[in-house]
C-alpha cells in the first residue's frame, strides 16, 4: 500500500551545500562497541564427533560493529568524529582501539572494563554460507564508576561538539541515568542528540533531537505487539506523543522512511536503491548521515533525504560497507534544481 504521507520537496543545491559542510562537523558516537569477526573456510566432511561440518579455516577478517560501525560511517563520510564506549582488557578490545587510531586522532573516550570481555560476534562462513554465529558478551550494566567516567568525559567534550549519536544495543552501556546527564548537559551547549534506539530503552530517549527506529522497533516502542498490523501514521503519532523529539524517523527498509516531526508535520521518503545486495548496516548509515547533515544545519527533512540516499547506496554494496562523501555527492551532481 502506498503511504499517503507527503514527500518533502528537495533542492539539490542545498543538499550539496550541506555535504560540503560535513568536514566541519564534530560528532561524538556513544554506544556499545562490537567487533565483528568473520572466519572464512571450506567444508569437506562431517565431524566424527558430532553431526556438524568440519570447517577448514582459510582466512579471518574483522570489522567494527555496533557504535564502532557508526563511528566508521561518519569518518568515511568525512566528518570529524570520536568514539566513546567500553572494551574489555583483551586482544579484541585492542583491535577496536587500533581501528579507531587508524581513522582519527586518538581520544580518551574508550574505557577499559577489566570485568567484561570486548563484545565480539563471530560468523563462520564456508562456500558463501554462514555455518554458525557465536557471540561473546556480558550484558550486565557497566559499573557506576565507569558510568561516571563516561558522563564526565562527555561533559568535557561537549563544548567542542555539534552532535552526539547514541548507538544503543542494550548491552550494558546506556542507562537512564547516563541519558539524563547527557541530555541535561547537551541542552546547555545546544548539542544535538540522535539516537538509534533499542525498544526496551525507548523511554530513556524522551526529548532528544531525533530517533531512528526501524518499523518493528517503532511499533514495539509505541506499545504495540510485533504481530499487530498497525498503520505507520498511528505508530509515528504515538511515539512522537510519548517522546516529544524534534523528529521520530522510522526507517522502513525497501519502503524508505517516514518522518514525524514535533510540529505535527509528517513525511514519507521513498527508498532509492537501484540494486539491493546487502541491507545489513543500512540503519547505521542512516543515523550517521543524519548526524552529519543536521550538524551541517540541514532541516530534518533535508537531512532525512540525504540519509535515505546514503542508505540507498550502501544497500547496493556487498558486505557491511560504508559510503564516502564523493559517492553521495555524485547522486546530486547531475540534478539541476
Ligand atoms: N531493500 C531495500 N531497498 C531500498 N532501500 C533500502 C532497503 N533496505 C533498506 N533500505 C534503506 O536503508 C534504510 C534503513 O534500512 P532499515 O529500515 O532496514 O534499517 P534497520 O532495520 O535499522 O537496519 P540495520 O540492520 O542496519 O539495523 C531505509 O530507510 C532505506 O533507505
Ligand atoms: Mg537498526
Amino acid at each position: 500500500m502506498k503511504s499517503p504521507l507527503p514527500v518533502p520537496a528537495i533542492s539539490s543545491r542545498k543538499l550539496k551545500t550541506y555535504l560540503s559542510r560535513f568536514s566541519h562537523t564534530k560528532i561524538l558516537v556513544l554506544g556499545d562497541l562490537i567487533l565483528d569477526q568473520y572466519i572464512w573456510g571450506t567444508v569437506n566432511r562431517v565431524s566424527p564427533e558430532a553431526p556438524v561440518p568440519v570447517v577448514h579455516v582459510n582466512s579471518e577478517s574483522y570489522r567494527m560493529g555496533g557504535a564502532a560501525n557508526v563511528y566508521q560511517n561518519i569518518a568515511t563520510l568525512g566528518g570529524q568524529v570520536e568514539l566513546c564506549g567500553v572494551i574489555g582488557d583483551d586482544l579484541y578490545g585492542k583491535q577496536i582501539l587500533n581501528e579507531v587510531r587508524n581513522l582519527s586522532k586518538p581520544r580518551s573516550g574508550i574505557f577499559v572494563d577489566k570485568s567484561r570481555p570486548t563484545i565480539k560476534k563471530t560468523r563462520v562462513i564456508a562456500h558463501n554460507q554462514q555455518i554458525v554465529r557465536y557471540d561473546v558478551e556480558q550484558r550486565d550494566q557497566v559499573s557506576t564508576s565507569i558510568e561516571r567516567k563516561i558522563i564526565r568525559h562527555i561533559g568535557s567534550r561537549l563544548p567542542d561538539l555539534s552532535c552526539i549519536v547514541i548507538s544503543d544495543y542494550a548491552k550494558g552501556l546506556i542507562s537512564e541515568e547516563m541519558m539524563y546527564h547527557i541530555q541535561k548537559q547537551a541542552t546547555i551547549y545546544g548539542v544535538l542528540i540522535i539516537v538509534d534506539p533499542k525498544v526496551e530503552h525507548m523511554h530513556y530517549y524522551a526529548g532528544v533531537t531525533a530517533i531512528t527506529p526501524n518499523y518493528l522497533e517503532a511499533k514495539q516502542g509505541a506499545g504495540f505487539l510485533s504481530t499487530q498490523n498497525i498503520p505507520i501514521q498511528q505508530i509515528g503519532s504515538v511515539l512522537q506523543e510519548d517522546l516529544q523529539c524534534q523528529a521520530v524517523i522510522v526507517t522502513r527498509g525497501e519502503e524508505g522512511m517516514s518522518i514525524f516531526e514535533q510540529n505535527g508535520c509528517s513525511w514519507a521518503i521513498p527508498a532509492v536503491a537501484r540494486q539491493v545486495y546487502d541491507v545489513t548496516g543500512a540503519g547505521d548509515t542512516v543515523v550517521s548521515t543524519l548526524a552529519l547533515a543536521l550538524s551541517a544545519k540541514a532541516s530534518i527533512t533535508d537531512a532525512a533525504v540525504l540519509a535515505n540516499q546514503a542508505a540507498g547506496i550502501v544497500v547496493g554494496m556487498v558486505g557491511t560497507a560504508t559510503v564516502t562523501r564523493p559517492q553521495l555527492q555524485q547522486v546530486f551532481t547531475h540534478d539541476i534544481s
